[in-house]
């Protein structure tokens, strides 16, 4: 039986609370999953009543839960809900929460997500343990920590000894909501629950592999965080480094939460260093400028609300690295994201080698194409696997088919990956949770890519938004029939 406890929100009020911690809960509380008791305590620096709260709840949830309708029925979520406003650098804030804290209905488990600027991690941690909000005395104190963990290697080090002088690493939950998403899960699935692919997934037959998530939406009201961000950070070094991971790790002996991270830390160590003589050749940058977005006018990065008319931030990030292991080695493996891309799309596209022999030549193809097996996290969640087989027709030629397999049927729910996790901190599972080791190892990853984009201050390549990144990108292809694969489907 699940623990019941009292979640705690710091930054309420902000992005992620509206558009994904809140619809969350709410969904959790409609499948009846959140334990009778919890109670949820929202701290944020506007000034709300409780009835002007729970109004915003409403019109939160209205605009961002599955079922909008359902909004409309939202009272039993809200009476779990406790709004206190309050500023983190100042104690009163953590006096007052202690006093709430202490009431008989507020559960004596403590959870205290930090959905805050990442800059304020430390001292939230600090000042929690400062007011003896962290001393467990019979109950227990977990606390999420959202990405980026740091700003670099450095920075993550810091903050890791920070925190690690308040909070023991089994009370520290750092978040990647890509390891709650259902597909990216299912690339653990695919790999290691059929043998079928287990003999092709080395370097005697996958060419490269691309990680790809584009976005068409810009950085909208959220530059603060974004301008010190930037897509490398952002995505690259948490996201797609854990897809990457996933792919490319052992079979872990098992899947209990530090075997299955053994592995993937495996894998992030095994990367080849990039040498910063060696980033223009295997790192490219980019940053947005206005354009069109299914046929609406954009504003460039450069005119979005709080951003630096000069900044260099990248919004297009892409990397080519190697896992340098036996299964791996010398197999490129691209990752790239980007916002305000022609398509919203996640995959992770595996290319396999061409066959030693052609034996099938059409008159116009040179060579059938390779066989791709694609992984589509979204917007299509499914599994699609090209091949080649021969026209219809008195030629030998060849064209090809693909099998198509989607993961969900109509009648499969929908959940989001942070409903997932939040149950998993509740219930205090880590293994979707990254530990330090990982973390450190994927800034190691990116660290001198960041350095010399730091140091290259006045200039950064741009491309229209509503666009496929430019061209140029294709320098860190280290062949030349290496291309991004765009599309799940090329023929759609
Ligand atoms: C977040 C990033 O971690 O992931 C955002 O901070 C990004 O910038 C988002 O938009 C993308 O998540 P998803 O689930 O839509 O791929």
């Amino acid at each position: 039986m699940t623990d019941t406890c009292t979640l705690i929100i710091f930054g309420a009020t902000g992005n992620l609370a509206q558009i994904k911690l809140l619809p969350s809960l709410f969904h959790l509380e409609r499948a009846d999953l959140l334990p009778p008791a919890m109670r949820i305590v929202c701290s944020g620096r506007k000034e709300f009543t409780s009835d002007s709260w729970k109004q915003y709840v409403r019109e939160v949830l209205a605009e961002h839960a599955r079922d909008p309708l359902a909004a409309a029925h939202c009272d039993d979520f809200c009476d779990r809900m406790h709004y206190l406003r309050g500023d983190l650098g100042d104690d009163d804030t953590y006096l007052g929460l202690a006093d709430v804290l202490r009431g008989e209905e507020f559960p004596d488990n403590h959870v205290f997500y930090a959905s805050i600027l990442p800059s304020a991690y430390g001292p939230l941690v600090e000042s929690l343990d400062r007011h003896g909000m962290l001393e467990e005395n019979g109950a227990w104190r977990r606390v999420v920590i959202e990405k980026p963990f740091g700003f670099s290697l450095e920075s993550a080090q810091n903050l890791q000894r920070k925190i690690s002088r308040h909070l023991r690493e089994d009370q520290t939950y750092r978040i990647d909501h890509y390891m709650g998403k259902a597909m990216v899960q299912n690339v653990l699935v695919s790999r290691f629950a059929n043998l079928m692919l287990e003999p092709l997934w080395n370097r005697n037959y996958v060419d490269h592999v691309q990680i790809t998530r584009t976005e068409t939406l810009g950085v909208g009201r959220r530059a603060a965080f974004y301008e010190d961000t930037g897509a490398l950070r952002d995505m690259l070094q948490s996201h797609l480094m854990q897809l990457m991971a996933l792919v490319a790790m052992e079979p872990p002996v098992s899947m209990d939460a530090d075997d299955l991270r053994d592995e993937k830390v495996k894998v992030l160590k095994t990367v080849r260093p990039i040498h910063p003589a060696a980033v223009p050749a295997q790192a490219y940058r980019a940053q947005y400028t206005q354009g069109y977005v299914d046929g609406h006018k954009v504003p460039g990065y450069l005119e979005e609300p709080g951003v630096d008319p000069s900044s260099v931030t990248e919004t297009y990030a892409a990397l080519r690295l190697y896992v340098d292991n036996w299964r791996w080695r010398d197999v490129p493996f691209y990752l790239r994201t980007g916002k305000r891309m022609a398509e919203a799309r996640t995959m992770v596209a595996i290319c396999f080698k061409q066959p030693p022999k052609h034996f099938f030549r059409s008159a116009h193809i040179e060579r059938p194409p390779p066989n791709w097996l694609i992984m589509s996290i979204a917007p299509e969640e499914s599994l699609r696997l090209e091949i080649s087989v021969k026209e219809p027709g008195l030629q030998m030629n060849t064209r090809q088919i693909s099998l198509d397999a989607p993961f969900r049927c109509e009648h499969h729910a929908r959940t989001d990956a942070y409903e997932g996790l939040l149950l998993d901190v509740i219930e205090g599972d880590r293994s979707l949770f990254l530990r330090y080791d990982e973390v450190e190892w994927a800034w190691r990853i990116v660290d001198p890519v960041l350095g010399v984009w730091a140091s290259e201050r006045d200039y950064v390549p741009t491309y229209p938004a509503g666009e496929w990144e430019p061209g140029e990108v294709s320098r860190i292809f280290n062949r030349e029939h290496h291309y991004w694969r765009q599309l799940v489907d090329p023929s759609s």
